[in-house]
C-alpha cells in the first residue's frame, strides 16, 4: 500500500500540471493577438483589425456592485467586435490580486483594467505593469503615485458630504449616529468617512459609534448588533455603502427597532440601494456609478492613439422615498474631466 501512495501522488502532481499546463495554453490562445502596447499613455499600437485583449483584475466579484461593474465592462466592450476582455475575480484576497495582475502582464495583454481590493499592496503590481508598457485603467479605488494611465471614479468626499448633509437636515440638526465605514486601506472608506464628518461637524449631530465594516454586509451587520446592545437611542445610520445599511437595517428589525432611526447608504444599484429605497427600507442612497462603460470609452480612445485624461470624475445621484419614482436627483459637484 506504501508504495502506492507515492505513485499516487505522482498522479495527481502530474494531472496537476497537465491543468495548469492546459490553462497557461489557455490563456496563450485568449491573449492571441496581443501586440506591443507602446507607450502606455499615448496608446496607438494598432492598425485597422487588430484585436486588443483587455486583462480585468476584479478585486471581489462576490458583492453585487462589482458583478455589475463586469457586467458593464462586458456589456461595453460586447459592442467592438476588436475587443476581448479576460476577467479574473481575486475573491477579496489583495495577493491573490497582485499575482492576477502580474499573470496579465506575463501573458502580454493590450491593456489592464483594474478595480484594486486595496491602495498600497496594488500601487507596485500597478507601477510594474505600467512601467512594461502596458496601458493600466484604475477603476473605483485609487492606487498610489502616478504609475498608472487613467483613473476613473466619483467624488466619494462630496458623497460623503451629501450623505451628511442630508442626515443633518432630516434629523432637524441633532441626533445620534452609526458610521458603518468601508475598509479604511481603501480611498473610497477614507473619503466617504472625511466628506461625512466635515458636514457634521458644528452641528448637533453626532456619531455615538462607528467601525470598519470592510464593505461587507454581515460584518456590518454584526457591528450594528453591537450599536444596538450598547444605544438605547440611535437616530440614523450612515453606511458606507449600501449592503452595510441594509445589514444594519436588518439588525435593527431584528430587535424591532428600525422604525426608530433612518438608514442612509451609498451606491445606489437599480436592483439593490434604489430597490430597498422603493420598498422603505433605506432612506436615502447615494449613486456610485462603476465606470465599466467609461473604462471602455477610454481603452478604445488609448488604442486609437489619443490622448486621455489622468483623472475622470464620475457624477452622482440621490434616491429618496420623495424622488425614486422620477428617478432621483443629480448631486450637485464641481465638473471635472469627462471621458
Ligand atoms: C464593492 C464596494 C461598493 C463600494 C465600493 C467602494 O466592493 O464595497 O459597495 O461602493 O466597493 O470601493
Amino acid at each position: 500500500m506504501n508504495a502506492v501512495k507515492p505513485n499516487g501522488s505522482f498522479k495527481m502532481r502530474s494531472s496537476l500540471s497537465i491543468l495548469r499546463g492546459c490553462l497557461s495554453i489557455v490563456a496563450m490562445v485568449l491573449v492571441a493577438g496581443c501586440r506591443p502596447a507602446g507607450a502606455p499613455d499615448a496608446g496607438g499600437a494598432g492598425g485597422a483589425g487588430d484585436v486588443y485583449t483587455i486583462g480585468m483584475s476584479q478585486c471581489n466579484r462576490n458583492e453585487p456592485w462589482r458583478v455589475q461593474m463586469d457586467a458593464d465592462v462586458k456589456a461595453a466592450a460586447e459592442q467592438h467586435a476588436n475587443l476581448k476582455v479576460v476577467f479574473n475575480d481575486a475573491q477579496n484576497d489583495t495577493l491573490m490580486q497582485r499575482s492576477h495582475v502580474e499573470d496579465f502582464v506575463s501573458a502580454g495583454v493590450d491593456l489592464l483594467i483594474i478595480s484594486p481590493k486595496e491602495t498600497d499592496p496594488l500601487t507596485k503590481p500597478v507601477a510594474e505593469a505600467y512601467d512594461a508598457g502596458i496601458p493600466v485603467i484604475v477603476l473605483d479605488r485609487a492606487v498610489g503615485g502616478d504609475k498608472f494611465t487613467c483613473f476613473i471614479g466619483a467624488d466619494n468626499v462630496a458623497i460623503g458630504r451629501a450623505a451628511g448633509e442630508w442626515i443633518v437636515e432630516k434629523l432637524g440638526g441633532k441626533g445620534k449616529v452609526v458610521e458603518l465605514k468601508g475598509l479604511m486601506t481603501t480611498e473610497p472608506g477614507k473619503d466617504r468617512h472625511k466628506g461625512f464628518r466635515e458636514a457634521i461637524a458644528g452641528t448637533d449631530v453626532e456619531v455615538i459609534f462607528e467601525a470598519d465594516m470592510e464593505w461587507l454586509e454581515d460584518r456590518a451587520r454584526q457591528e450594528m448588533e453591537s450599536a444596538l446592545d450598547r444605544f438605547p437611542e440611535i437616530d440614523a445610520v450612515y453606511g458606507h455603502n449600501d449592503p452595510a445599511a441594509h445589514g444594519a437595517y436588518l439588525a435593527a428589525k431584528a430587535a424591532g427597532r428600525e422604525k426608530d432611526m433612518l438608514f442612509v447608504g451609498i451606491d445606489a444599484l437599480p436592483h439593490e440601494g434604489v430597490a430597498y429605497v422603493q420598498k422603505g427600507i433605506l432612506d436615502a442612497t447615494f449613486q456610485y456609478p462603476t465606470g465599466g462603460a467609461e473604462a471602455i470609452d477610454v481603452a478604445l480612445k488609448i488604442f486609437g492613439g489619443e490622448k486621455v485624461p489622468k483623472k475622470i470624475t464620475l457624477g452622482s445621484r440621490v434616491f429618496t422615498a420623495e424622488n425614486v419614482a422620477k428617478g432621483g436627483e443629480e448631486l450637485k459637484m464641481e465638473e471635472e474631466a469627462k471621458p
